[in-house]
C-alpha cells in the first residue's frame, strides 16, 4: 500500500508520474492524471528547477488503490513553435466529462519555460485515457493564468479557478456548454491574497476551496475558503491542517479534492525540487461540516 508523502508505485511498480493532478471516477473507474516528471531536473538561470514538458499520464483504478498506468494522455511536442513544445511548461491537468457532447475536457497551465506567459491550455477526448486532441491556449477573459482547477457544479456548469494578477487574486470563469472555452462570465475571489494551487468542492450546498501560499516547490501552509455562492462571497476561514507540520501543511501542497462512497479527499503533492520525479503524494480524509474544515495527516489513508 502507497504511503502518504513518499513516491508511490503504480500496478507495474513503477513510480506514478502524475503530478500536479486529479482523480475523478467516469463510468465506474477512478482516473488520476497528472504531470509526468520523468526527465531530468535542471536549475534553470532564474533559480527554478525544471523538467522539460513530457506530457500529461493517466491511471486508472477500480478501488482507488492500485493504480494501472493508462500512459501519456496528451504528449509534449518536439516540434519547434508548438504550443505543447518540450521547453515549454505544461502544469496541473483537471479533466471533465461534458455530458452534452460526450467527451473529455481537459484544461491545464501552459507557459513558457520562465512562467512569464501565464496561458491555459484545453485539449478534448472522446475516451478518458485519450489521446487527447490540442484544442487552444488562451488568456483566460484576458487575464494571465498560473496554477489553476476546474470545478463542475450540481447543475452541470463548469468553472476554471486561477491564479491571475501575477498570482494575487484567485479568479473564476464560467465555461461554455461544451466545457471548450470560457463564457465571459467571471468574478474572483480572495484578492491581494496570493493564493495557488485551488482545490474546490461542495458539501451540504456549502462551496470550499483549499490554497497553498506561493512559495513555488516549497511548502507553505494551506488556507481555506468557504462561500454559499460559487462566483461571489468567498470568505478566506484558515488553516485546515492541524497537528505536527501542520504549517507546512505535511510538507505538501494542494492540488484536488475528490469524492468517494459520499466521502472527500484532499490530493496533496510533496515536491522535490532537485529531483521533481521523485515527488511524492498524499491522498487525505477531509472533514467539511457546516464551513468547518479539517484536514488531518494520516500515514496511509484507507480509501
Ligand atoms: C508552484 C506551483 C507549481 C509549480 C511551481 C513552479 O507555485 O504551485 O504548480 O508551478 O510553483 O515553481
Amino acid at each position: 500500500m502507497n504511503k502518504n508523502g513518499t513516491m508511490w508505485l503504480d500496478t507495474d511498480g513503477n513510480p506514478i508520474q502524475a503530478h500536479g493532478g486529479m482523480i475523478e471516477k467516469f463510468d465506474g473507474i477512478y482516473y488520476w492524471y497528472g504531470e509526468n516528471k520523468a526527465g531530468e531536473t535542471v536549475l534553470k538561470e532564474n533559480g527554478l528547477h525544471r523538467v522539460d514538458f513530457i506530457g500529461f499520464s493517466c491511471y486508472s483504478s477500480a478501488d482507488c488503490i492500485s493504480w494501472k498506468n493508462e500512459g501519456l494522455v496528451l504528449k509534449a511536442s518536439d516540434q519547434p513553435g508548438s504550443p505543447l513544445h518540450k521547453s515549454r511548461v505544461g502544469e496541473r491537468p483537471k479533466v471533465l466529462y461534458n455530458e452534452k457532447s460526450r467527451k473529455y475536457v481537459m484544461w491545464f497551465h501552459l507557459d513558457s519555460h520562465d512562467y512569464m506567459t501565464a496561458h491555459t491550455g484545453v485539449a478534448v477526448a472522446d475516451r478518458p485515457t485519450g489521446p487527447f486532441q490540442f484544442v487552444r491556449e488562451m488568456c483566460p477573459n484576458r487575464f494571465d493564468s498560473r496554477d489553476m482547477t476546474l470545478f463542475k457544479d450540481t447543475d452541470g456548469k463548469a468553472y476554471l479557478i486561477y491564479s491571475s494578477d501575477w498570482n494575487k487574486t484567485l479568479r473564476i470563469a464560467q465555461l461554455t456548454d461544451d466545457y471548450l472555452d470560457v463564457n465571459g462570465v467571471y468574478s474572483h475571489a480572495f484578492p491581494e491574497q496570493e493564493r495557488e494551487a485551488p482545490a474546490i468542492f461542495i458539501k451540504d450546498g456549502l462551496y470550499y476551496m483549499i490554497t497553498s501560499g506561493c512559495t513555488g516547490w516549497e511548502p507553505n501552509n494551506a488556507l481555506f475558503g468557504i462561500s454559499h455562492n460559487i462566483f461571489s462571497g468567498w470568505k478566506l476561514i484558515g488553516d485546515p491542517c492541524t497537528g505536527e507540520n501542520a504549517r507546512q501543511t505535511y510538507f505538501g501542497q494542494s492540488t484536488y479534492v475528490f469524492e468517494k462512497d459520499g466521502r472527500h479527499y484532499l490530493m496533496l503533492d510533496h515536491w522535490n525540487p532537485s529531483n521533481l520525479k521523485e515527488s511524492g503524494y498524499s491522498i487525505l480524509p477531509v472533514r467539511a461540516d457546516n464551513g468547518h474544515l479539517t484536514v488531518s495527516f494520516q500515514e496511509y489513508t484507507s480509501l
